[in-house]
Formats: C-alpha cells, structure tokens, sequence
C-alpha cells in the first residue's frame, strides 16, 4: 500500500461512524488525523467542513473524508475551497468513479443512508482507486472558475 495519510472530520451526524472509519483505516495501516467532533452533541457540520477543506487544500493529506447525515453539508461546504474536489459517495462505484474520473481529493459520506459496511467498502475502493488522467484530466481543469467563463 502507499504511504497516505488522511484526515477526517463528522458532524455530530457521523461521529459513530467516524470512530470505525478511523479504528478501520488503522488496521489498514492508514495514519488518520481526527478532525473532530469528538462527541456525540449536536455541532454545526460548516464549522468541521471548512476545517478539514482547508487542510486537505493545504496538500498535507493525501485525501478527506468528511461524514453528515446526508453527506450533502459536509460536501457542500468543503466545494467552496481553492482546490477542493469534494465528492458525495453513496456505494462503493462512486467511490471508485470519483477518484478514477474526478480525482476528488475528499469523500464525503452520509452517515445516515449507508450501514457501517458500505461504508468501509466506499472509504477501502476510494482510497485504493487512482486517477485515470487523460480526458479526466482535461475536464477537472475545467471545473475552477475562471475569467473565460
Ligand atoms: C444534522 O442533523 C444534519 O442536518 C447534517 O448532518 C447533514 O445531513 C447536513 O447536510
């Protein structure tokens, strides 16, 4: 396996979730920098969104992986930032497509509609699977807006 390091952060909505990510990845001889929240009280999911968003961005990591309830804030939040190819991954060949074709550099996961193993399934496939370039890379380069639009 390649040496990754990831980062990881949950609202309140996946924090039990985020506790058997990390505890998995450990196993699978990931290092994981725990982004919070730390406990099961009900937090503001932007709060840990932008956290994690700006590291990831900061190019430390090798990837992100941000857990709500439906995926969607934590998602939404982390697109804002320069850099940042946050994708929704409800199964595990969305997963692999948002590496493969999107080069998303966080997974974010909803906690809510998925069981603890699609979960794994969806982190193991992300974090395994790599870019495929070529086309892909064309249109990614495209995704930032820019002046010509
Ligand atoms: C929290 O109840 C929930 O709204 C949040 O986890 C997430 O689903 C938001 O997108």
């Amino acid at each position: 396996m390649k040496n990754k390091n990831i980062i990881i952060a949950a609202d309140h909505a996946g924090y039990y979730l985020k506790k058997k990510i990390i505890d998995f990845l450990e196993k699978e001889g990931y290092g994981i920098k725990d982004m919070g929240t730390y406990s099961p009280d009900a937090v503001d999911y932007p709060d840990f969104g932008h956290r994690l968003a700006a590291e990831v961005a900061n190019g430390d990591y090798y990837a992100g992986i941000s857990i709500c309830g439906t995926g969607n804030g934590m998602n939404m939040t982390a697109n804002k930032h320069q850099g940042i190819r946050s994708a929704l991954c409800w199964n595990e060949e969305i997963g692999r497509l948002a590496k493969a074709h999107n080069d998303a550099n966080i997974c974010a996961l909803p906690a809510r509609f998925i069981t603890d193993t699609e979960a794994m399934l969806i982190v193991k496939t992300f974090l395994k699977t790599d870019f495929e370039g070529g086309r892909h890379k064309r249109r990614i380069e495209k995704i930032p807006i820019t002046k010509k639009q």
